[in-house]
Order: C-alpha cells, then sequence, then structure tokens
C-alpha cells in the first residue's frame, strides 16, 4: 500500500488544537506562579484545560499507533531523522507527563483539584511534602525541557517549510499533495516513523 503523503484529519486537528492549548498553559503557568491577584483566576483555568490536554494526548497517540505517519523524506541527514523521531517522542511523554505531574503535585500538596465548581477529581498522589517537593521541582525543569523542545520543533518546521521545501511541513499544516515529499521510503512500524 503506498504510504500517506500527510497526517490524517485527526491527528492534524489534534496537533493545532493542542498546540494553542499547550503554548497557552505554558504561559498560564507562568503567569500563575508569578501573580497573586491572578492567581485563583488562573488555577481555575490551568487545571481544566491541562487535564483536557491529557485525555486529548491520550486519543492522539491511540491514533499515532493505529495510523502510520507519513515517512519522512529519504534524503534526510540521518540525525535529522533521529532528532525528529526523538522529539516528537518527546512532545508526547512531556504531553502527558506535564498533567500527571500537576495533578499528582495538587494531591502530595493536600490541596483540592477542582475540574469546575463542585467538581473535584481524586488525589492520585500520597499527601506529603517531600512527594510535593520532588514533584514542584520537576514541574519547573520539566515545563523548560517542554518549552526547549516546542522552541527547537517549531525552528525545525520552518526549516522544512522555507528552506528545504520538501512537504514535510505540508503533511501537517493542511495535506499535501500526493508525492511531494522526496521518494519516501516504505514505513517500518507505526512506532519508528514520524
Ligand atoms: C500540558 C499540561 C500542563 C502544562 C504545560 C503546565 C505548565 C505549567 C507551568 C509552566 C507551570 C509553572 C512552573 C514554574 O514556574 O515553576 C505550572 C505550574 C503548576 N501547574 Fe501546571 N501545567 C500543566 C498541567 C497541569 C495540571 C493538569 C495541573 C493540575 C491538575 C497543574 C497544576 C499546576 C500547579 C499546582 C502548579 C504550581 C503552582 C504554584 O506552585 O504556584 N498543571 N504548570
Ligand atoms: C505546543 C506545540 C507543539 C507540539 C506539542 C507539537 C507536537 C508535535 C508532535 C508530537 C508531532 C509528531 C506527529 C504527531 O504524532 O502528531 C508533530 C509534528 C509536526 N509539527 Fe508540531 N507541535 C507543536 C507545534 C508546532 C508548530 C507551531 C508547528 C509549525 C510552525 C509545528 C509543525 C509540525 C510539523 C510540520 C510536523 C510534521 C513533522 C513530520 O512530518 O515528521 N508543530 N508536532
Amino acid at each position: 500500500m503506498r504510504a500517506p503523503a500527510h497526517f490524517n484529519g485527526l491527528a492534524r486537528l489534534l496537533h493545532w488544537t493542542m498546540s494553542a492549548l499547550i503554548l497557552a498553559m505554558l504561559f498560564i503557568g507562568i503567569a500563575m506562579v508569578g501573580s497573586m491577584s491572578l492567581r485563583s483566576t488562573l488555577i481555575a483555568l490551568h487545571i481544566p484545560l491541562g487535564v483536557a490536554i491529557f485525555v486529548l494526548a491520550c486519543v492522539r497517540l491511540i491514533n499515532r499507533l493505529r495510523h502510520s505517519p507519513p515517512p519522512l523524506p529519504s534524503d534526510l541527514p540521518r540525525w535529522q531523522v533521529l532528532s525528529a523521531h526523538a522529539s516528537h517522542w518527546l512532545l508526547y511523554a512531556l504531553m502527558l507527563a506535564m498533567p500527571l505531574i500537576g495533578w499528582g503535585m495538587l494531591s502530595a500538596g493536600g490541596y483540592p483539584i477542582a475540574l469546575w465548581a463542585g467538581f473535584t477529581l481524586p488525589a492520585i498522589a500520597p499527601h506529603d511534602p517531600l512527594v510535593y517537593s520532588v514533584l514542584r521541582t520537576a514541574d519547573t525543569w520539566l515545563a523548560l525541557l517542554l518549552f526547549a523542545t516546542i522552541l527547537t520543533h517549531i525552528a525545525a518546521a520552518q526549516f522544512h517549510a522555507w528552506v528545504r521545501r520538501d512537504g514535510v511541513y505540508s503533511a501537517m499544516a493542511r495535506g499535501a499533495p500526493r508525492g511531494t515529499r522526496s521518494a519516501p521510503a516504505a514505513p517500518t512500524s507505526s512506532l519508528g516513523n514520524d
């Protein structure tokens, strides 16, 4: 069967919706930590958005494992292919880990995890100051790692769009016409071909 020239509709819809949500969450998180007056409003936004990202990331991961992505151009240097695979899986790991760490952090601190007024989520970690402090530190460092990975990812996407013009960008942006990517190699597995 011929390899697809673009990501399927659900993958593209989730990619762009979640990009906006995740970027918003990074800025909401920083503002939340930095402002006393906006804190309660922002946290009331941060928790449901973060949980939504977790649910959408699970749907996206299942879709990604069920549908082979378009193969990368066969003339792409090996280090770029490896970097693309590694960074995409790192992004998936962080999209799943950040909400769980936030949720675990509030649980360990003994705070209510209000999804909306009158509905709170159960604790997923023991009420323990040490666990809280480990998760709080992890949250800061992983947020920085997520931000740095996203910036590199956007830079790589621009490189494909404007310098190489090899169909990688349009495969995610709106669905490339078939055959835009140069001589794609046959996909190997659903896990190794992003
Ligand atoms: C993809 C999802 C998420 C992203 C990108 C994200 C991002 C962030 C960022 C950037 C910070 C500021 C970190 C710092 O400056 O040290 C933060 C703090 C925090 N986040 Fe999230 N977060 C996510 C999900 C969640 C979820 C689901 C919850 C709760 C259920 C949550 C609860 C918190 C809490 C409690 C803080 C610390 C507030 C404080 O100590 O002042 N986060 N988050
Ligand atoms: C929070 C921001 C973002 C995250 C977390 C993210 C995550 C991902 C992930 C995990 C993939 C692998 C394909 C998949 O399974 O969905 C991907 C692919 C892609 N992303 Fe993003 N992305 C973000 C923002 C952006 C932005 C702003 C652009 C464009 C400027 C972009 C362009 C692309 C392109 C072109 C691909 C296809 C790469 C390929 O064919 O191998 N992404 N993205």
